[in-house]
C-alpha cells in the first residue's frame, strides 16, 4: 500500500510519535509511507514526500508535528477537497491517515464521503474527541499545566493571594478539571460545570474570612475575561487577585511517556486497520483496548461531563 499521513489543527505533543508509528509499522507491513506537511493546506498544494525510516528517527521525543500544520477553513468547500483528492491521485496514495482533532476528522469524513480511504487519529491537547479515553497530546499539556500552577501555588501562598489560572480546552473542560484536582484547586471552571461568579465570589470571601490564606481557579478559556475577573475578586473578597493565562506554552514540550505510548500504539494499530481493509474510522483507546469508531460516529459522540471527577472536586473541597 502507499499510505499518505499528514497532522492538522493545533499540533499536539506526540504528534511525532505518532508519525514515527505509521511509517514504522507501514515499512514493516512492505507500505511505502509518505509524509504530507502541512495538513490539509499541504495536501492541497501537493507537499508530499516519501518517508524512510530516517524521517522519523530521533523524533520520538519530540514536541511538535516534523510534518508542519496548519488550519485550513476553506477545506469545507468541496471543490477544496477534490484538489486534495487529485493530489492523493497524482502520487498513487491508496489511504490517508490524519492525525488531529475534531476538525481534522471532519475533513476526514468529507474525504471519506467522496470515496478516499482515511483513518483518524486522535491528536490534539484539548482531550474532546469522546472515541477514545484520551488523545495524543493531553497527557503532556496535562503534565505542563501542572507544573505551571504548582509555580503559582508557591508564590500565591506566600503573597496570600488569590490566582486564577486559564488553562487551554476550547470546548472540554477537561485540561481544566484534571489539572485542577491535581493542584488542589479551590475552584475548577469550565464549560461543562458553567461560571456561577456570585457563587464564586461568595466561596472565596467566605474562605477569606475563615482564614484560608490563598486560593487557586483553574478555569477553561472562553469562560470569561480573567483579568477583569482577578479585579471583581479583589473588590468582593479582599483578597489581592493575580490571573495568568497559560496559552500556547500547553502546546509545546517533550511529550510524556504516555502520549508517547499512546502514539505508538495508535500509530500501529491505524496500519493494521488498513491492511485488515478497515477505513473510515476513528482510532482511539477505550479501558486500555484499541478501538476503532466510524468518523461519523466519533463527531457525533459529544464530550460527556466527567461526573465522577466533579463529584470528586465536591468531596475534596
Ligand atoms: O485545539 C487545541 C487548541 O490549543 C485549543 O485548546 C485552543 O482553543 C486552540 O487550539 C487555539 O487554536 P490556534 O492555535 O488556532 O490559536
Amino acid at each position: 500500500m502507499r499510505v499518505g499521513v499528514l497532522t492538522s489543527g493545533g499540533d499536539a505533543p506526540g504528534m511525532n510519535a505518532a508519525i514515527r508509528a505509521v511509517v514504522r509499522a507501514g515499512l514493516t507491513h512492505g507500505d511505502q509511507v509518505f509524509g504530507i506537511y502541512d495538513g490539509y493546506k499541504g495536501l492541497v498544494e501537493g507537499k508530499i514526500e516519501e518517508f524512510t525510516r530516517k524521517h522519523v528517527s530521533e523524533i520520538l521525543n519530540r514536541g511538535g508535528t516534523i510534518l508542519g500544520t496548519a488550519r485550513l477553513p476553506e477545506f469545507a468547500y468541496e471543490q477544496v477537497r477534490k484538489l486534495a483528492i487529485k493530489q492523493l491521485e497524482k502520487n498513487d496514495i491508496d489511504a490517508l491517515i490524519c492525525i488531529g482533532g475534531d476538525g481534522t476528522y471532519t475533513g476526514a469524513l468529507r474525504l471519506s464521503e467522496m470515496g478516499v480511504k482515511v483513518i483518524g487519529l486522535p491528536g490534539t491537547i484539548d482531550n474532546d474527541i469522546a472515541s477514545t479515553d484520551f488523545t495524543i497530546g493531553f497527557s503532556t499539556a496535562l503534565n505542563t499545566a501542572c507544573d505551571a500552577i504548582d509555580k503559582l501555588r508557591d508564590t500565591s501562598s506566600s503573597h496570600q493571594r488569590c490566582s486564577i489560572i486559564e488553562v487551554m480546552g476550547r470546548e472540554c473542560g477537561d485540561l481544566a478539571l484534571y489539572s485542577g484536582i491535581c493542584c488542589g484547586a479551590e475552584y475548577i471552571v469550565t464549560s461543562q460545570t458553567g461560571l456561577d461568579k456570585e457563587k464564586l465570589l461568595n466561596d472565596l470571601k467566605t474562605n477569606r474570612l475563615q482564614g484560608r490564606r490563598h486560593a487557586i481557579v483553574v478555569i477553561s478559556e472562553h469562560m470569561t475575561d480573567v483579568y477583569q475577573l482577578a479585579k471583581e475578586i479583589e473588590e468582593y473578597t479582599g483578597y489581592e487577585c493575580r490571573a495568568t493565562v497559560l496559552g500556547y506554552i500547553q502546546r509545546g514540550g517533550t511529550p510524556t511517556p504516555e502520549d508517547r505510548l499512546l502514539a505508538s500504539r495508535l500509530g500501529g494499530y491505524a496500519i493494521d486497520l488498513l491492511h485488515e481493509g478497515t477505513y473510515g474510522v476513528a482510532c482511539g483507546i477505550k479501558n486500555n483496548k484499541l478501538v476503532s469508531t466510524p468518523l461519523a460516529d466519533a463527531l457525533k459522540m459529544k464530550t460527556k461531563r466527567n461526573e465522577s471527577l466533579e463529584e470528586l472536586v465536591q468531596n475534596l473541597k
